[in-house]
């Protein structure tokens, strides 16, 4: 039996058992074996959720890109680690090799310390997916710099919230990005978010697009010449199991967003054992998450896991509609990919297109294909098995978050018997466990409830940056001695997990996590705004797509509906980003609300989703009246 790759599904099972009963029996095999230490634990897991605090192999000395470029110079120095699609088909794709992967990193890291940056300093990192950006990640964990990469596709405001909250002093970007057809002006939204920031004493500039920008002196530098100058050579920080690898910015549903704290030795463990069994990894597989490394999925599954095991992982910076929605297969094609891992909104669109997009290009290299973000239709899984699997590639649904680091429910392909829209199976050393609304556990199959974790795994986060008790609330205070999830699930009758979507006030958009809080304070910034609420309702790509309920001032002043509609989603994108967009837009007079003040979401949804049937019980509202005002008028 081996513990470190599952083959068939009786192993799985003896490995899931095993992994339960001696937890920290199962995960000191799977790290000694694999993975390259300075120095061994002293001890494999100290845990207690009531705290909370996780600590696993304290004392262990480690470098994660030692295990990510070093380990694999000798045996696979000149196998591609990092191949790069470009935006515009015609641009030559780039292979980057583990040994020029390493220089690459060395030198980047080099130029980190050329401009003071140390151990435990936080670098906020706002590129776009070209190998500058999976080289700064790596760099910064060279030096034991904790990175916080920033999506690109994020407004000036919501990078300078980042940037104060973990009070960054380096931000890494470009001059621009290529995105379709379009380029944005990367420096210049950072210029703006630095306005509002005080502990950033230098930007590197990437030149991507060759834009004519201004470069601030004293503070901005051209990334090329430093590399240039630097050393090839950098050595390792020697860090500890527990020290930190990287922050990264997830919505919670109120407030601010959350800055995940992610530590080093437990995550690289998971996600390279997540890695090699959700994706049957095999040394000559070309590998392809869709994903931007802005994302956790890009970070455990483009960047640390499939590196830690010596894989070829691709980074496409382009979109799947450019220049045109064969995009996404023409690839397949020619890179011979062999796991392809994307998200579902992606499919949605991509199944709305004519087949023929699909059927030019020849994807019989695909072995594996993979899902995440958000759960995922039926009929997008069918779309994607029966034409781009050919019914032969088994799905893996993998259910995981910004918090736990890694996949926690996944089929592992080959093994594990797929079933639509299931996310079927714990992966070894999860234990999950559904609860009900009183706080206990809901045993056995064919039920449905709260999904926690009853124990931790080496990858879950340590803490929420600089707000511990904020982590202590949001997760480990619903039910006492496990982790919540926010999300919830039911286990069917063989004991497979179905994931039914936030139970929180999280919506997933396009695969993209959003609280409603952050959009409603953008919205209520609107002079003429009173209040608001959002809300989801299904939307055939998006999956969710925001239906907006907004108050407006009584100031007697007529205003043109729609160009307040414009005015609304602009302050949106300028706050948030235009992913936080909102689809519809209703002005209403009121807003139901509990006496305590409240607001139903409940029935804001249920008008939104044109449900209305049963809107269950309003008597408890303090103005029920303003139901059917609202109804009436809905969009
Ligand atoms: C949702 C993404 C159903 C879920 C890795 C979770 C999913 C949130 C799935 C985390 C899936 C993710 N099926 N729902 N396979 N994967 N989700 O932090 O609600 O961006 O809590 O991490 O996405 O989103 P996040």
């Amino acid at each position: 039996m081996s513990n470190y790759h599952i083959k068939h599904l009786e192993e799985y099972f003896q490995v899931y058992r095993k992994s339960v009963r001696y937890p920290e029996v199962f995960w000191e095999e799977v790290a000694e074996e694999h993975f390259l230490w300075r120095k061994k634990w002293d001890k494999v897991l100290e845990w207690d959720f009531s705290k909370p605090e996780i600590k696993w192999f304290q004392g262990a000395k480690l470098n994660i890109t030692e295990n990510c470029l070093d380990k694999h110079l000798y045996i696979r120095g000149d196998k591609t680690a990092i191949l790069f699609e470009p935006n515009d088909p015609k641009e030559e794709a780039q292979h980057i090799t583990y040994k020029q992967l390493h220089e690459k990193v060395c030198r980047f890291a080099n130029v980190l310390k050329s401009k003071g940056i140390q151990k435990g300093d936080r670098v906020v990192i706002y590129l776009p997916m070209i190998p500058e950006l999976a080289v700064s990640v790596l760099a910064c964990a060279r030096i034991g710099a904790i990175h916080s990469v920033v999506f690109a596709g994020f407004s000036s405001t919501a990078l300078s919230t980042r940037i104060n909250d973990c009070q960054a002093k380096m931000v890494i970007t470009s001059d621009g990005s290529y995105r379709g057809g379009k380029t944005i002006d990367l420096k210049g939204i950072v210029d703006e978010g630095l306005e509002e920031c005080t502990t950033v004493e230098n930007v590197l500039v990437a030149k991507r697009i060759n834009s004519d920008i201004e470069m601030k002196s004293g503070r901005d530098h051209w990334l090329q010449p430093l590399l240039d100058e630097a050393s090839s050579e950098c050595d390792a920080e020697i860090m500890d199991a527990e020290d930190p690898l990287f922050i990264l910015y997830t919505s919670g549903s109120t407030g601010r967003p959350k800055g995940m704290l992610h530590t080093t030795g437990g995550y690289m463990v998971y996600t390279a054992y997540t890695f090699k069994n959700v994706f049957q990894y095999k040394e000559n597989d070309i590998y392809w998450c869709t994903a931007d490394i802005g994302w956790i999925t890009g970070h455990s599954y483009i960047v640390y896991g499939p590196l830690a095991n010596g894989a070829t992982t691709v980074m496409f910076e382009g979109v799947p509609s450019y220049p045109d929605y064969g995009r996404f297969w023409e690839i397949v094609q020619k890179h011979k990919i062999t796991q392809f891992y994307t998200a579902p909104t992606a499919i949605r669109a991509l199944a709305k297109e004519n087949l023929d997009f699909v059927n030019k290009y020849d994807l019989s290299s695909l072995r594996i294909l993979g899902t995440v973000g958000e759960p995922i239709n039926e009929e997008a899984w069918h779309w994607y098995n029966d034409n781009i699997g050919d019914k032969k590639c088994p799905i893996v649904d993998t259910w995981w978050q910004t918090e736990t680091g890694g996949v926690l429910i996944s089929p592992i392909p080959f093994s594990t018997p797929t079933k639509p829209t299931y996310a079927t199976l714990p992966m070894p050393g999860i234990q999950p466990a559904l609860m009900d609304e009183n706080g206990n556990e809901i045993k056995g199959n064919s039920v449905e409830g709260r999904l926690c974790i009853k124990f931790p795994w080496p990858s879950i986060a340590r803490t929420i940056w600089g707000d511990h008790e904020r982590y202590k609330n949001t997760y480990f205070s619903a039910f006492e001695n496990k982790y919540f999830t926010g999300d919830g699930a039911l286990r069917d009758e063989v004991g497979y997990y179905r994931i039914t979507g936030r139970v929180d006030d999280v919506i997933i958009v396009s695969g993209h996590n959003l609280g409603t809080a952050p959009i409603e304070d953008s919205i209520n910034e609107h002079p003429a705004v009173a209040e608001s609420a959002i809300v989801g309702f299904p939307h055939d790509i998006k999956g969710n797509a925001l239906y907006g309920y907004v108050i407006l001032k009584e100031t007697g002043e007529v205003r043109d509906r729609d160009n307040l509609r414009t005015e609304i989603n602009q302050l949106i994108t300028d706050h948030i980003g235009p992913i936080a967009k909102l689809n519809k837009i209703q002005f209403v007079p009121g807003l139901p609300k509990t006496r305590s003040g409240k607001i139903m979401r409940r029935i804001l949804r249920k008008i939104a989703s044109k449900d209305t049937s049963n809107l269950g019980d309003t008597s408890t509202l303090l103005n029920p009246e303003v139901v059917e005002l609202i109804m009436k008028d809905a969009l």
